[in-house]
């Protein structure tokens, strides 16, 4: 049987990883500042990681939400500390699109209402209504067309306000810093009037952090920055740093009811400890803090590259957007620099989502092989 062949892949087969460093199966280093799509958190195979996956394995791998999971509560209790949102509950699933596809119904589900609004640019998911809400037509198929969303420009509170009036809008769907898009943000009057225009409507607001949560901001929560209350809010990615594992957290008025959400493998025991481990070295390891001060010094330095048009986003989130586009570019930083990194939807876009433990060294080693590509 051969794969069902979605994706164009690059010729790398990568059998061992590390921290910030990847190992193929010629026995060649790749730097990784991608970190699988932002999912690497606290670094390839961090020695606490591994040992809380293999100890829980010897224990209890899987068994159904049918029965008392106390690491699931032990969970929830140390998301609370680690990223301060109290009066939260939390769901557990299996990955990003799962996260905002229960965000949206339970939204619905909560107002009995059933269109939702997204913005222009915006990435939620592959599965049914998070398609619906994400702005590419391509991947959007006759039967995800059938949900109704409105798609508003990121920044346009007044187009936002008429839609809501008709008071038929569950949701409003928001990246506070938009990945796949091209790491594009607005403004914190824009986030806290959306904050302000659901309360009026009857609205819910779901942050969507499945890329840009669990620290990779600085913060834990890119909403944090702007000091709003979202309803929901959706998580993934960084999470599990690559076990399979999302969420959402669901504020205390949003009242639960059996057989309102359900999953047969979101939450299991290992996921649990993959979690649980990934939160212990964010806090021990102080990675919000590293975040920041290599944040500070990737701007720094990188704002004296030729060709350059602008840097983009916040803590590890970062775009580097040239006057070219970039395809050519990362293929080298690849084949020849040994050295990972993203795209987006803006073709001039390189997306830098690297491990929360990369140190000045790495980003010194992408901005010498840039200033060698591009003088
Ligand atoms: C902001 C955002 N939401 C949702 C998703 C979907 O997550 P998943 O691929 O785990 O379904 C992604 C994935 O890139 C994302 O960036």
């Amino acid at each position: 049987m051969s794969l069902f062949n979605v994706y164009p892949l690059y010729d790398v087969t990568p059998v061992k990883a590390k921290d910030v460093y990847i190992y193929d199966d010629q026995g060649q280093s790749y730097l990784d500042l991608y970190g699988g799509h932002a999912v690497i958190s606290i670094g390839h195979s961090h020695p606490k990681y591994v040992t809380a996956i293999t100890n829980q394995l010897e224990q209890l791998g899987f068994y159904s939400n049918s029965i008392v999971n106390p690491l699931q509560i032990e969970l929830a209790n140390k998301l609370k500390v680690v990223s301060g949102c109290n009066d939260y509950e939390l769901f557990l699933c299996n990955s990003g699109a799962e996260a905002n596809e229960n965000a949206l119904k339970l939204a619905s589900f909560h107002t009995q209402k059933s269109k939702v609004l997204a913005f222009k640019n915006g990435f939620h998911g592959r599965t049914s209504a998070a398609v619906a809400a994400t702005d590419n037509r391509k991947i959007i198929s006759p039967l995800n067309a059938q949900q109704k969303v409105d798609f508003v420009d990121l920044g346009d509170l007044e187009s936002v306000e008429a839609i809501l009036k008709q008071n038929q809008t569950c949701a409003i769907i928001v990246e506070c810093i938009q990945g796949v898009g091209g790491l594009d943000q607005s403004t914190t009057a824009f986030y806290q009037g959306l904050e302000q225009l659901c309360k009026t409507y009857n609205t819910l607001l779901i942050a969507d952090e499945v890329q840009s949560g669990f620290g990779r901001t600085g913060e834990f929560f890119a909403f944090q920055k702007h000091k709003i209350t979202p309803d929901i809010i959706s998580i993934a990615k960084g999470m599990g740093n690559g076990f399979p594992v999302g969420g959402i957290l669901i504020y205390s008025e949003i009242k639960a009811s059996f057989g309102l959400l359900g999953t047969t493998f979101g939450g299991n025991h290992l996921a649990c400890a993959a979690t649980l481990s990934v939160l212990e070295v964010l806090d021990q390891q102080q990675l919000m803090n590293n975040a920041t001060d290599i944040s500070e010094y990737f701007m720094e330095q990188a704002k004296k590259l030729p060709k350059l048009k602008a840097i983009k986003g916040r803590g590890l989130m970062l775009g580097l957007e040239f006057d070219f586009p970039i395809s050519e570019l990362r293929k080298t930083l690849i084949f020849k620099h040994h050295i990972f990194t993203g795209s987006s939807k803006n073709p001039n876009l390189i997306r830098i989502l690297p491990p929360l433990t990369v140190k000045k060294s790495h980003i010194d080693m992408l901005i010498e092989a840039l200033h060698s590509e591009l003088k």
